[in-house]
């Protein structure tokens, strides 16, 4: 209920959606809304006080831009007075609406024929940058709330700044309670993992971040010329100012400490058993299993150590869909370490991997190197 200060998870009703469109045209906060990916914190992106107020509830480095989303390509065009660059025609045909974000030039102020200046996207939406990143959701409720409110929405994810991305709106509501007046529930969140950015205003065009459109999807519609730029493992250290920001950050962490395990084959199972076997003290164990670890067919003595397994699922899109709200039960479910198996970084892999990299304190390859501290 919209009207309980401690309660302001919302169900979705013609009255609740207008109630956050008239907050979000009246900047009065930012409200959290669902998306296909993952719960978006949203305000005004034509406005700069509005855009603060993102920044401020969610305790977010203020060099990491927000990602501004819009309900048609005509109300795109009215922010960007220009048209969108060709490189981007065969992605937005084929992904919009959906989890793909394209970065584009940031406009600057024009003045109108009859004086008055037009609607511009404010530059505190995208600190320092000289670009802005947006794109068009799939979810019914984000798309009726952006034109309800007929504004572009900026919108980061909703979760506290390096908290894991929330897909359910009680996962919202453990960050944000009392920080903003309104919840939009839409249920869970049928991706589970942010979208795909691309760059196409450099040469090669860049791919920022893998999400919910994979790397091969992108280059099968886009063309071969679309580079990853996060292959490989290397991240940006702390203080250089990087071309993708936001991924310099720790991100997505749960409290307990993190082990992913890569290399896969039934080999590994048994390294896997043994490291927690080995294991000392009187640690609370949890588990995240996708499709190779088999607890049915290990020791009791290993088995009895483990406090709690969740499965991530079978298929990339069921894994993608579970990690980051199994993360978040497993911090609840109070585990000191997490045990996590990696995937490989095939389609949907390649998101999964970059995030629980992301999440790890230790990650441990087929030869028990130690590639993260
Ligand atoms: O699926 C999503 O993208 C969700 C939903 C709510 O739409 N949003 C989201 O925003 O995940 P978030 O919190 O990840 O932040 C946006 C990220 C930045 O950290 C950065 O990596 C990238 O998008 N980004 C945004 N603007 C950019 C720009 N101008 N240049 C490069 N990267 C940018
Ligand atoms: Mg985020």
């Amino acid at each position: 209920d919209a009207d309980s200060p401690n309660i302001p998870k919302a169900s979705v009703t013609f009255t609740n959606l207008c109630k956050a469109a008239d907050m979000i045209r009246n900047h009065v906060a930012p409200v959290a809304f669902p998306t296909e990916t993952v719960y978006g914190l949203g305000a005004s992106a034509l406005s700069t006080t509005a855009v603060q107020q993102i920044f401020a509830a969610k305790n977010r480095p203020s060099d990491n831009p927000l990602i501004v989303h819009i309900s048609s390509v005509s109300q795109l065009r009215r922010v960007l007075h220009t048209e969108v660059p060709d490189i981007y025609r065969p992605l937005i045909q084929r992904f919009w609406p959906g989890p793909l974000t394209i970065i584009l030039p940031l406009p600057d102020a024009i003045r109108q024929e009859d004086g008055t200046e037009a609607a511009v996207i404010s530059p505190a939406c995208t600190p320092g940058q000289s670009t802005f990143g947006v794109r068009m959701p799939s979810h019914p409720v984000a798309r009726s709330l952006i034109a309800i409110t007929d504004t572009p929405i900026a919108a980061p994810s909703a979760n506290a700044s390096s908290r894991p991305s929330p897909t359910t709106a009680q996962h919202v509501y453990d960050d944000m309670s009392g920080r903003i007046p309104i919840i939009l529930d839409g249920g869970a969140c049928n991706v589970g993992l942010e979208s795909t950015v691309v760059d196409g205003t450099v040469s090669p065009p860049a791919i920022l971040r893998p999400g919910g459109v994979s790397l091969e999807e992108i280059r099968k519609y886009g063309g071969p010329l679309w580079k990853d730029v996060m292959t490989g493992k290397s991240e940006a250290g702390q203080d250089e100012k990087v071309r993708t920001p936001g991924m310099k950050y720790k991100h997505y962490s749960p409290k307990a400490k993190v082990v992913v395990f890569l290399g896969h084959g039934d080999g590994r199972v048994g390294e896997v058993a043994k490291y927690i076997r080995d294991l000392e003290g009187d640690l609370k164990i949890g588990v995240l299993s996708s499709r190779l670890f088999k607890f049915d067919s290990w020791d009791e003595d290993v088995k009895k150590k483990i406090y709690i397994v969740k499965e991530l699922g079978k298929s990339g899109a069921e894994i993608s869909r579970n990690l980051f709200a199994h993360l978040r039960d497993l911090d609840e479910a109070g585990v000191d370490l997490i045990i996590a198996e990696g995937v490989s970084e095939e389609d949907e892999g390649a998101a999964i991997m970059n995030r629980l990299r992301k999440a790890a304190t230790e990650i441990l390859d087929s030869h028990r190197h130690i590639m993260k501290n």
